[in-house]
């Protein structure tokens, strides 16, 4: 591609141990650590120019241009590639989903990541994963970890402070999982993840409990996954799914991101996993009403069917362990 110009692929990711609160707003620090999975097929395809004629930084979303809010956050990360790069000029961002945005589905997660991606290209600085972790991370925590392939974690910062990058537990083809998806509405969500886990903190008196007892389900999946014990990862995933949760339905005025298609799915994946069929399957959700079933992939077309017939939910989306974010030509 020629000179300040580039484009990237980054994939959504689902967290198995989930981020909910930060130790630090400014440098935007997780407060606890998390495990997740890169899932394709669900990807974000990003174009950014650096052009001498543009006054300011343009950003289209979906082929439309984006929200204020939404250019202001690119509008950041490009601030610091321009940094980083010694560049001053302003850029069109072109950004694209193939999945619906802003809903429970992680876009943020492979945009940022994306972004930062073909961000840094075009400033002409080199394709470093770490460095584009830690860029997207600080955008969003979640998108750190669409960086990665396969099997990704973010610890706590530590030492690495700003620094602060997702690394691969395991590549893609280490375990043959799937993540069924069950869209349960096509909307925008009305509680961003940013502003949910802020007032969490400020106000459920169950949050430092949450900080508390994070990092032990995070270890515990982070040894499933490496193990491929399918019931530890799946017990501690559902276990943080609903202790975050129920953290974030504890503030005053309480976050709450179930709708009953949330919970009839919920109750879809337990009953395939404690009635007759026994399918090992557990269920875990975002800051969004769909419900994610992890299986693996000798167990998915059940998993699947039994989820399309569950009231409330709109279809399915089959997802696999996939690639980290990668520049195309
Ligand atoms: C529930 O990464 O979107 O999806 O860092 O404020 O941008 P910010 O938050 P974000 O939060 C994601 C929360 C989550 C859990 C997770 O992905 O770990």
């Amino acid at each position: 591609m020629s000179e300040l110009q580039a484009r990237a692929i980054a994939h959504a990711n689902i967290a198995l141990a989930k981020y909910w609160g930060k130790a630090d707003e400014k440098l935007n620090l997780p407060a606890v650590p998390s495990v997740s999975i890169t899932l394709a097929p669900l990807a974000t395809h990003t174009h950014v120019r650096f052009d001498p004629k543009l006054e300011s930084d343009r950003f289209l979303l979906g082929g439309k241009a984006a929200q204020p809010e939404e250019t202001a956050r690119v509008t950041k990360l490009l601030d610091r590639v321009r940094a980083l790069a010694g560049l001053r000029l302003r850029a069109k961002v072109t950004s694209s989903n193939d999945f619906p945005t802003a809903s429970g589905l992680a876009s943020s997660a492979s945009g940022f990541a994306a972004l930062a991606a073909a961000a840094r290209a075009a400033a002409g600085l080199p394709f470093d994963r770490s460095a584009i972790s830690a860029l997207a991370r600080a955008s969003s925590v979640s998108a750190a970890r669409s960086a990665v392939a396969g099997f990704g974690e973010l610890p706590l910062a530590g030492k690495a402070g700003d620094r602060l990058a997702a690394r691969m537990i395991a590549p893609p083809d280490h375990w043959p999982l799937r993540i069924v998806v069950a869209v349960t509405t096509e909307g925008r969500k009305p509680v961003g993840s940013t502003g949910g886990m802020q007032h969490t903190a400020r106000t459920s008196p169950y949050y430092a409990s949450w900080v508390a007892a994070a990092p032990r389900l995070c270890a515990q999946i982070r040894a499933g996954i490496l193990a491929r014990d399918l019931p530890a990862v799946g017990t501690a995933m559902e276990h943080s799914t609903l202790a975050m949760h129920a953290c974030a339905m504890a503030a005053a005025p309480a976050v709450v991101y179930f709708r009953p298609a949330t919970l009839a799915a919920l109750e879809t994946v337990r009953t395939l996993r404690e009635g007759k069929t026994c399918v090992p399957v557990w269920a875990t959700a975002d800051a969004g009403p769909h419900i994610k079933a992890l299986c693996h992939v000798r167990d998915v077309k059940r998993v699947e069917a039994a989820l399309r017939k569950t009231a409330g939910v709109l279809r399915t989306i089959v997802c696999e362990p996939g690639a980290g974010v990668e520049l195309i030509p």
